[in-house]
């Protein structure tokens, strides 16, 4: 029997899962769009020691990309994230064509995020999270998993995703995990493959300025620092999209300092779009 299975279509992935579930045993379920890096694998690795078989989706979603050009550039390295998985066992990949993903006959109402989906990410990528509510929630009603796992660098998708999970009132656990970093302090991500090593330099601006919010909480209220910071951020060569810091529920601006708040920049290395947040 193959340690590993492939499967480019629903029907075929949801009969052998159905063979797994009726025999008890457990799935997990990682997202992704490919181009596999440490931080997947250290996903991959957390499913795999909580499941007894977990499913990995290798998908460019088309609907959440709202710049055609970023859609086209997204790195697509198929034979090397299978040589990645195929260094582990029980791992059921799942690559398959848009029709499958998205069936014509299809009815799928976008759900009311309550405005979550408007700060920072949705307000600069109109119709992203609208696109990956929909990917995710179909891959959760054809996989129905015991628990998905996702990256805390994307800290608003998780806050969508949990958001999506109780409306539809799935019974797949959400698994936050956190983010996985460069020895830099720089975010691993799939975009960092266009990076050249000098934009690699340029890009730790945003890490450092992340560090700088940190150590400065509570040293003036959160509007001051949001300033503080963004002046900081300016003295490196990257491109601003949005400095936030927030709450971390509502994703709204921090007017007071909670136990718990946020602070997520997003921002441009030359063309690539690049993320990431603190938990303060
Ligand atoms: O985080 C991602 O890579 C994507 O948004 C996801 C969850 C795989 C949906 O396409």
């Amino acid at each position: 029997m193959p340690k590993n299975r492939l499967f480019t279509t629903s029907r075929d992935l949801r009969s052998a899962l159905s063979l797994l579930q009726e025999k008890g045993l457990s799935i997990g379920f990682v997202p992704t769009m490919g181009a596999l890096h440490a931080g997947h694998l250290s996903l991959i690795d957390r499913a795999l020691s909580e499941n007894d078989w977990v499913v990995i989706s290798i998908f460019v979603n088309p609907t959440q990309f709202n710049n055609q050009e970023d859609l086209a550039q997204y790195p697509r390295t198929l034979d090397s994230d299978l040589l990645l998985i195929g260094s582990r066992n029980n791992c059921i990949i799942f690559h398959p064509e848009i029709a499958e993903v998205y069936p014509q006959n299809q009815f799928f109402v976008p759900i009311d995020l309550k405005g979550i989906d408007a700060v920072m990410e949705g307000k600069f990528r109109p119709g992203h999270f609208k696109g990956v509510v929909h990917v995710v929630h179909n891959f959760f009603q054809i996989i129905k998993a015991n628990r998905a796992y996702f990256g805390q660098k994307d800290f608003q998708q998780l806050a969508i995703i949990r958001k999506m999970v109780a409306h539809f009132n799935f019974s797949t656990e959400i698994v936050s995990c956190e983010t996985l970093r460069e020895s830099s302090g720089l975010a691993m991500s799939s975009r960092n493959m266009r990076l050249n090593s000098s934009d690699i330099e340029a890009a730790l601006i945003i890490y450092k300025t992340l560090l700088f919010v940190k150590e400065n909480k509570l040293k003036m209220n959160p509007q001051s620092l949001k300033t503080s910071a963004t002046d900081f951020f300016k003295s490196g060569d990257l491109q601003l999209e949005y400095l936030e810091i927030v709450d971390e529920k509502t994703l709204t601006n921090a007017e007071d300092w909670q136990s718990t708040n946020v602070c997520c920049i997003a921002a441009y290395c030359n063309k690539v779009r690049l993320i990431d947040n603190i938990v303060l």
